[in-house]
């Protein structure tokens, strides 16, 4: 939670700089594989992720809209993070933009 205020920080700070993308990426990384638990259901290598029970993220390659949606939504048996408020807006922003980036790319 810290590292995500930091970011958030980070992000007012340098509006469009890559070092605010690099900050974002790891904040994505830790939501993807702790709070937001989609390490345990989906596979991404940039993560070390091996979950089964979804799609193979790395193969998908969602754009960001797609995780926004299905993050926010739920889809199948995948939790609604949005609407149960397992996430808040900036922490689905933040692990979207991260899968968007990520996936496919290792
Ligand atoms: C309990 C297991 C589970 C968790 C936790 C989970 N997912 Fe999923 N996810 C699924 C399943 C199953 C599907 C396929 C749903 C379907 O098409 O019916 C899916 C689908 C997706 C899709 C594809 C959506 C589409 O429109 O095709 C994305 C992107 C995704 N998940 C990202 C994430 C992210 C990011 C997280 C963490 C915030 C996460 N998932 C957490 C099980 C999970």
């Amino acid at each position: 939670m810290k590292k995500i205020i930091f970011v958030l920080i980070l992000n007012i700070i340098f509006a469009s700089s890559s070092f605010a993308d690099a900050a974002k990426m790891n904040a994505g990384k830790e939501i993807f594989t702790g709070k937001g638990m989609c390490a345990s259901c989906h596979v991404l290598k940039a993560a070390d992720s091996l979950g089964q029970v979804g799609p193979n993220l790395d193969e998908l390659k969602p754009d960001i809209k797609k995780v926004l949606l299905s993050v926010t939504n739920g889809k199948g048996i995948m939790p609604a993070f949005g609407k149960l408020g397992m996430l808040n807006k900036t922490e689905i922003d933040i692990v979207s933009f991260y899968v968007a980036s990520s996936a496919g790319k290792q």
